[in-house]
């Protein structure tokens, strides 16, 4: 079965789910554009994400999912939320789904855990998951050490579930470059931050619009949280700290409330301004639809001449 039609969406593109940013409403824009939009329950209340599932079931009959951030201490309040809701699809970083596969499983809910590695492919494989997302390192937010371009092809040889690519991917390009690595789907981050619809501040676009390739860093290697950003002032104090073999308590301390200080307060100097490698190629701010109706387009014309 093709990814669209396991998640009964028109197009094979998810958009990730991004804590702090991802909300119910914007969910709902991408899914009502054919996507598969996703509610980004990191940094929300349990409360807070049942309003933003209930404000998405509102705006849109399509197919919608849930990031699930799987070590947040009361994960058990937001997987009862999810169960409660009639969430139909859950993506699943920052820890393992593991320990609450069979309830997710028997209540019918589609699983896809994001991985860095083809070890966690392979280790995941063992669950009746709806499939993977293997994420590579070009991504914005929390990272992990593989590129999308080698991480791809192994998780794909680790694993028969049907994978999706994230990571580096903002044109038709590198939605076709995915698939010929063997995924069956894209997840996009960093390009949908730069659509009119994305609730982050103002400022926080501007700074992506003004970013080269060359402004975006990566911060945390220290404390095994790497995690890629524009570079600001927040990103060189970091790196200080870091240089300094600050203990990982303080360093952890130092990022708290950054990219909501970011994302709602719009301080793009002593905020953390996340964003993956594809902020370089990105220099407007299109609606959700038109981009996507863009990157389709790029793909098709991209497959033509790949075929000539
Ligand atoms: C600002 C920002 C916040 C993110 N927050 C999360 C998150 O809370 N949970 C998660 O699983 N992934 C998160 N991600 C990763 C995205 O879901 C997605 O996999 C990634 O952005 C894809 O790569 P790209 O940025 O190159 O498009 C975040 C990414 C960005 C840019």
């Amino acid at each position: 079965m093709n990814i669209n039609e396991l998640l009964n969406i028109k197009y094979p593109i998810l958009q990730g789910g991004m804590a702090h940013i991802a909300t119910g409403e914007f969910a709902a824009t991408l899914s009502n554009a054919g996507a598969l939009g996703t509610i980004g329950s990191g940094g929300m209340s349990p409360q807070r994400l049942k309003r933003e599932i209930e404000i998405c079931q509102s705006l849109t009959d399509r197919p919608f999912a849930v990031n699930l951030m799987m070590l947040r201490p009361d994960i058990r309040e937001i997987i009862d939320i999810v169960l409660e809701s009639g969430v139909k699809i859950v993506t699943a970083g920052a820890g393992s789904p593991g320990p609450f596969m069979k309830e997710l499983e028997e209540a019918g809910i589609l699983v896809f855990p994001v991985i860095s590695s083809p070890i966690q492919a392979k280790k995941l494989s063992k669950y009746k998951l709806g499939g993977i997302i293997a994420e590579g390192m070009e991504a914005g937010g929390h990272i992990g050490e593989m590129t999308t371009m080698v991480l791809v092809p192994q998780a794909k040889e680790a694993t028969d579930l049907p994978l999706i690519s994230g990571g580096g991917i903002a044109s038709g390009k590198q939605m076709l470059a995915a698939e010929i690595l063997g995924a069956q789907g894209v997840q996009i981050g960093t390009a949908f931050l730069l659509t009119e619809e994305c609730p982050i501040h103002e400022e926080y676009k501007k700074s992506l619009l003004k970013a080269t390739a060359s402004k975006v860093t990566t911060v945390g290697n220290i404390n095994g949280l790497p995690m890629r950003i524009l570079k600001n002032n927040m990103a060189r104090e970091y790196k200080k700290l870091e240089k300094e073999e600050s203990n990982i308590e303080t360093l952890e301390t130092f990022t708290v409330g950054r990219l909501r200080e970011a994302v709602v307060n719009g301080d793009v100097i002593n905020g953390s301004v996340m964003t993956g490698y594809t902020v370089g190629q990105l220099d407007r701010i299109l609606p959700v639809k038109d981009f996507i109706e863009q990157i389709l387009g790029e793909y098709e014309e991209a497959k033509k001449c790949l075929l000539k």
